[in-house]
C-alpha cells in the first residue's frame, strides 16, 4: 500500500512566491539585467551601444544565435527572412472573419496561432538548418500579419512585402502604402522605429517571455508559443501599458492638463488609478530604455517639427513624480512605455497599434528564449500551489 505520509515527505517543501518576485525559472545566456543599477545588456552588449550602433535585424540575429552577424551573415539573414514573407492567401479569410473594431492584439494572437495550420511540421531544434528556417519564417510572417491587423481595422487592402526594401522600412510600407498614392517612409521615421524595436527586443523573464517559454516547455510549436506571448503582452500591466499611457496623457490634456490632480489620484490607496508608464518589477533606480527613448522622442518630434502638448504633459508628470515622496520611496520611475507612445503617435501609428509595435520588437527575444529553452532541454513548466479550499465534503445535491 502507498504510504501517503512518506510520499508527502518525499515531495518536499513548496515555496510560495506569487508573481515570482524572487524566483528564477531558468538559467539564460541571452539578456543581463541589473534592476538596482539600471543595466540592460543583450548577449553582453550594452543596450546603449546596440541602440546607437546596430540595426534591428543585427540585434535579432545576436539575440537568437548568440553572436553579432558578419556583414555576409546579416545580408543572408535579410534575404532568408524575405523568402518567408508570403502569407498563405487563406489567412485572409480568417482576418475577414473579425469585425473591423476588433483590437489588433486579439487579431494578431489569433493569426499567429492560425499560422500553425499552414505550417504544421514541428521544428527539430537539434537541427540547425531547420531551426534557422523556423526563425526566418517567424520573423517574416509575423511582421506581415502584424501590419495586416491595422489594414483590417482601416478596411484597406492588404499589402505585400517589398523585396527591394529593408525590414523596418517594409513595416511602414505594409502599414501605410495605399494603391492610389506613391509612398516613401521618411528615413528619420525608419531610424526611430529601428531604435524602438531594438529597445524592446528582449527583457529576460518578463510576463510574455515566461509565457512563451512555459507554453513551449510542453513542446508546443513556435507559432503557438508566440501567440500565447502576444496575449500575455496585451495586458495593461505589461505591453498594453504603452496604449494606456497615451490614453492617460490624452485624458489629462482634455481635462485641462492638471497633472497634480492625477498625481494625487495615483497616490490615493482608495482609488485603483495608477500612473501608467511608471514603476517596474525589476528596475528600481531607472529604466535604461526609458532614458534612450526620452532622448529619441525629443529628437523625432523636433526633426519632424511636431509640437505635441502631450509631450509637455509627460514631462510635467515625470518631473513631479521624481520629486514626490510617494514615488521616490517606492522607486517608481518612468518605464520604457512612458515615452514610446509619444514617438509612435508622432510617426502616425494609431494608439491601438502601440502594443502590436511592442510585439514586433519583442519577437526576436521570444524566439531566442524559446530556442534556448528547447536547446537546454528544460522540463515542462509545472508550478505547485498551496491548497486553501474546502476539506473533503459529503456530496449532497443542493435542494
Ligand atoms: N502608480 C501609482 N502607484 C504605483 C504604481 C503606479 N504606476 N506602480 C506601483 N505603485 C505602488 C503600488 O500601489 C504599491 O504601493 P504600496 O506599497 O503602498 O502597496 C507599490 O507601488 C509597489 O507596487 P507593486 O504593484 O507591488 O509592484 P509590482 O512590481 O508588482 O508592479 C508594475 C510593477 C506592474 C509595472 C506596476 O508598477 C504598475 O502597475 N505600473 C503601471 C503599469 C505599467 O506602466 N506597466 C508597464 C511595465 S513595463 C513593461 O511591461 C514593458
Amino acid at each position: 500500500a502507498i504510504d501517503i505520509k512518506k510520499l508527502r515527505d518525499l515531495t518536499g517543501i513548496i515555496t510560495l512566491d506569487p508573481g515570482y518576485k524572487n524566483s528564477g525559472s531558468c538559467t539564460s545566456k541571452i539578456t543581463f539585467l541589473d534592476g538596482e543599477l539600471g543595466i540592460l545588456r543583450y548577449r553582453g552588449y550594452s543596450i546603449e551601444d546596440l541602440a546607437e550602433k546596430a540595426d534591428f535585424l543585427e540585434v535579432s540575429f545576436l539575440l537568437i544565435f548568440g553572436e553579432l552577424p558578419t556583414a555576409e551573415q546579416l545580408e543572408q539573414f535579410e534575404v532568408d527572412i524575405r523568402k518567408y514573407t508570403l502569407v498563405n492567401e487563406e489567412m485572409k479569410s480568417i482576418i475577414d472573419g473579425f469585425p473591423r473594431t476588433a483590437h489588433p492584439m486579439g487579431v494578431l494572437a489569433a493569426l499567429t496561432s492560425a499560422l500553425t495550420a499552414f505550417n504544421p511540421k514541428s521544428v527539430n531544434v537539434d537541427n540547425d538548418k531547420e531551426m534557422y528556417q523556423a526563425v526566418c519564417k517567424t520573423m517574416g510572417k509575423f511582421l506581415v500579419i502584424a501590419t495586416w491587423t491595422y489594414r483590417k481595422s482601416m478596411g484597406y487592402p492588404l499589402n505585400y512585402y517589398d523585396n527591394t526594401k529593408g525590414y523596418v522600412e517594409n513595416f511602414m510600407n505594409l502599414m501605410f502604402k495605399l494603391p492610389t498614392e506613391p509612398y516613401k517612409a521618411s528615413p528619420i521615421v525608419i531610424d526611430a522605429l529601428d531604435k524602438l524595436f531594438i529597445l524592446h527586443a528582449d527583457h529576460e523573464q518578463n510576463c510574455s517571455t515566461s509565457t512563451v517559454r512555459m507554453v513551449g516547455s510542453s513542446h508546443a510549436g513556435l507559432f503557438a508559443s508566440i501567440s500565447a506571448g502576444v496575449s500575455a503582452l496585451w495586458g495593461p500591466l505589461h505591453g498594453g501599458a504603452n496604449q494606456a499611457v497615451l490614453e492617460m496623457l490624452e485624458e489629462i490634456h482634455k481635462n485641462g492638463g492638471d497633472t497634480d490632480a492625477y498625481m494625487a489620484k495615483a497616490k490615493d490607496k482608495e482609488d485603483p488609478f495608477r500612473l501608467m508608464g511608471f514603476g517596474h518589477r525589476v528596475y528600481k533606480s531607472f529604466d535604461p530604455r526609458a532614458q534612450i527613448i526620452k532622448k529619441a522622442a525629443n529628437e523625432v518630434l523636433e526633426t519632424l517639427g511636431v509640437d505635441d502638448p502631450i509631450l509637455a504633459i509627460a514631462k510635467k508628470l515625470e518631473a513631479a513624480a521624481l520629486e514626490d515622496e510617494y514615488f521616490k520611496s517606492r522607486n517608481l520611475y518612468p518605464n520604457v512605455d512612458f515615452y514610446s507612445g509619444i514617438i509612435y503617435r508622432a510617426l502616425g501609428i494609431p494608439t491601438d497599434m502601440f502594443t502590436v509595435m511592442f510585439a514586433i520588437g519583442r519577437l526576436p527575444g521570444w524566439i531566442a528564449q524559446w530556442k534556448e529553452m528547447r536547446e537546454n532541454k528544460e522540463p515542462i513548466g509545472r508550478p505547485r500551489q498551496i491548497y486553501t479550499g474546502a476539506a473533503l465534503r459529503d456530496f449532497n445535491k443542493p435542494e
